[in-house]
């Protein structure tokens, strides 16, 4: 691999230490990414463990073939099939489920994969390149008010409808096939200046989580995470914008709530249904020495919570 492809895992020893490794145990490491959480989670594990891997991106999958060791499997899916593939391996319960979310740095990095604004590429930006829709292909046919609203909820940009009308018309001359020319549309109509901050970064951001249905998945992974634990299991997820914190930390904080009854209800408190997740401590960040080695860890948020057994099914 070409040193400027590496990841620098995020929060390591922070997220693999919060899933209190048994070495017995059954982990699911849901984005494998380029291995990190991965492989310290092998360390700690002993003979008997199982650490089962996913990740969507056929270059993740072929970075995790080349672990040999009888302990790990690693399977080239989305994590929205996390229960779907439990059931096939025949795992009914397991200790621990980690997800560190959004895009590895090769995938940003690799100019190939069409994600950055940084360099001049074919404008691909899905994670997984064996199926669905390319950036380009999606740009050449989406109705300007939807891309509006991607561009204004996905990147919280202000100038989105701006952005959205100048994407329709210049694609009526020329497609938008390039990082190069969405870049070029798109900082033509961004008239505020964010220090340190590409004018595209909002759009691409915003097209990157529509095309790769970034939040549906992450909805649909929480409860299936949830529901495969064993009580005292663990899940540990990290999350690197605000979009993606604000789904993980309601569904903890939702799940962790317990049924909020009436006062002086003739109810004994072993009769009030226990909530089914305990809030692990509180949103951990990345250290300031981390931040030094690995800025583009400043946004990381690190949440977990436990399983209780509890079968109240909070808000
Ligand atoms: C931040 S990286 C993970 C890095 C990894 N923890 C490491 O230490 O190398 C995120 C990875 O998750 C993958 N990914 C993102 N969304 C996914 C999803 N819905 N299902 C499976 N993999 C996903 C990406 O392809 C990427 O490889």
């Amino acid at each position: 691999m070409s040193q400027s492809l590496v990841h620098s895992t995020v929060l390591l020893n922070e997220a693999v230490d919060a899933l209190q490794i048994k070495p017995d145990g059954i982990y699911v490491d849901g984005t494998f990414g380029r291995g990190g959480h991965s492989r310290l989670i092998l360390e700690k594990l002993g003979a008997q463990g199982r650490l089962i891997a996913l990740d969507k991106d056929p270059m993740a999958i072929a970075e995790a073939r080349g672990i040999s060791d009888a302990r790990f499997q690693i399977v080239h899916c989305g994590f929205e099939r996390l229960s779907e593939v439990l059931v096939e391996l025949g795992i009914d319960k397991v200790d621990g489920v980690l997800l560190d979310l959004g895009v590895s740095s090769p995938q940003l990095d690799d100019a190939q994969r069409g994600f950055s604004f940084r360099f001049d590429a074919p404008l691909d930006m899905r994670m997984d390149t064996s199926r669905g829709e390319t950036a380009a292909q999606w740009l050449a046919t989406v109705d300007e008010g939807l891309l509006a609203e991607v561009i204004s909820n996905y990147g919280e940009e202000r100038f989105a409808r701006k952005i959205a009308r100048a994407l329709v018309t210049s694609r009526q001359g020329s497609p938008i096939l390039t990082t190069r020319h969405l870049s070029e549309i798109v900082a033509q109509n961004v008239h505020s200046h964010e220090p340190g901050k590409n004018p595209a970064t909002r759009t691409f951001q915003a097209i990157r989580i529509y095309i790769n249905r970034e939040l549906e998945e992450l909805e649909s992974v929480l409860p299936q995470c949830m529901g495969s634990l064993t009580i005292g299991g663990r899940m540990a997820v990290i999350s690197f914008h605000s979009l993606e914190d604000r789904i993980v930390k309601r569904f903890m904080r939702d799940m962790a709530q317990g049924d909020k009854l009436p006062r002086n209800l003739p109810i004994r408190a072993a009769d009030i249904p226990q909530a089914k997740l305990r809030l692990v401590g509180k949103a951990v960040h990345p250290s300031v020495q981390e931040l030094k080695i690995n800025p583009r860890a400043r946004s990381a948020v690190l949440r977990v919570a436990e399983y209780t057994g509890g079968q109240h099914h909070g808000r």
